[in-house]
């Protein structure tokens, strides 16, 4: 369900960069001059314009938020949750200030969650997730990730893409300010280790990674 979900998404999305190509403004000025009205200079939200916080979202999430806005917008569907929105999105799109989803999502993401700093340092690192996979989170999660007792490491191949990656952003974030006390202490440990080897990786990008080629229902 969840990679029939992507697909799709991936397939509407790159359907609709092209009916953006007109675009004369850039995520930033689009955001500023539109969207932060509504959703506050810093994405914190604006509570008297009743539009939600968007930095506490993963780029995935307001994708595909912005994706079902928009095609709501477009397809004057209602009775969606977000009614509102749509229609701001269709005036947005009549003011020529059309943009794509995907980037604009990513645009919010890293200008301003907080935890984008996490995916950020990815682009230091020398290997792809699958050499890391197979280097490090192997010996621990079993090479096909279902799991490998004798080094008490859980099978991820039961989790989805979403909830492989929320734990991954808690870990990357526990083992960067010693908080103590979750419960992952132990892969909090092991994450200090992968990275000072060098092996950073995007939790989005692992999380993904690891169902597209071992999930099982
Ligand atoms: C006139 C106010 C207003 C403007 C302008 C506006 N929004 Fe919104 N937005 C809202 C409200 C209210 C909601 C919540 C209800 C809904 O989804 O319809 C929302 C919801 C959203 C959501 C879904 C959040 C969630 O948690 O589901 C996203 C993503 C979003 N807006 C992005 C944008 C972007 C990007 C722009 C600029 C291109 C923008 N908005 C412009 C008021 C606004
Ligand atoms: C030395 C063994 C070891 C290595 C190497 C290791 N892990 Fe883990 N991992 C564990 C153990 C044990 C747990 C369960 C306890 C915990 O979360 O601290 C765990 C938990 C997890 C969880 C949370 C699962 C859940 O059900 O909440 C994820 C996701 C995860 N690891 C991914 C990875 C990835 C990705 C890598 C490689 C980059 C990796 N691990 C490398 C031992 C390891």
């Amino acid at each position: 369900m969840q990679v029939k979900k992507a697909v799709l998404i991936s397939f509407i999305v790159s359907v609709m960069a092209v009916a953006a190509n007109a675009e004369d403004y850039t995520n930033a000025e689009i955001y500023t001059k539109m969207c932060s009205k509504c959703h506050g200079l810093s994405a914190e939200g604006n509570p008297e314009k009743k539009g939600p916080a968007l930095n506490d979202q993963t780029a995935h999430e307001l994708e595909i938020s912005l994706y079902d806005l928009k095609s709501g917008g477009l397809n004057q569907s209602s009775g969606t949750e977000h009614e509102i929105m749509e229609h701001n999105m269709k005036k947005i799109i009549e003011k020529g200030m059309n943009y794509e989803p995907k980037s604009m999502s990513e645009y919010i993401f890293f200008k301003f969650n907080p935890n984008a700093k996490y995916y950020k340092k990815v682009s230091e690192s020398k290997y792809t997730v699958s050499e890391i996979y197979g280097k490090m989170c192997s010996k621990c999660h079993g090479i096909d990730a279902e799991g490998n007792p004798k080094k008490k490491g859980p099978a991820l191949n039961k989790m989805t893409a979403h909830e492989i990656e929320s734990e991954l952003l808690e870990i990357q974030r526990g083992s960067v300010t010693q908080s103590s006390g979750t419960d992952h202490e132990v892969m909090e440990h092991n994450q200090e280790k992968i990275e000072d080897k060098g092996m950073r990786y995007s939790p989005d990008e692992m999380a993904k990674y690891i169902e597209t080629n071992f999930y099982k229902k």
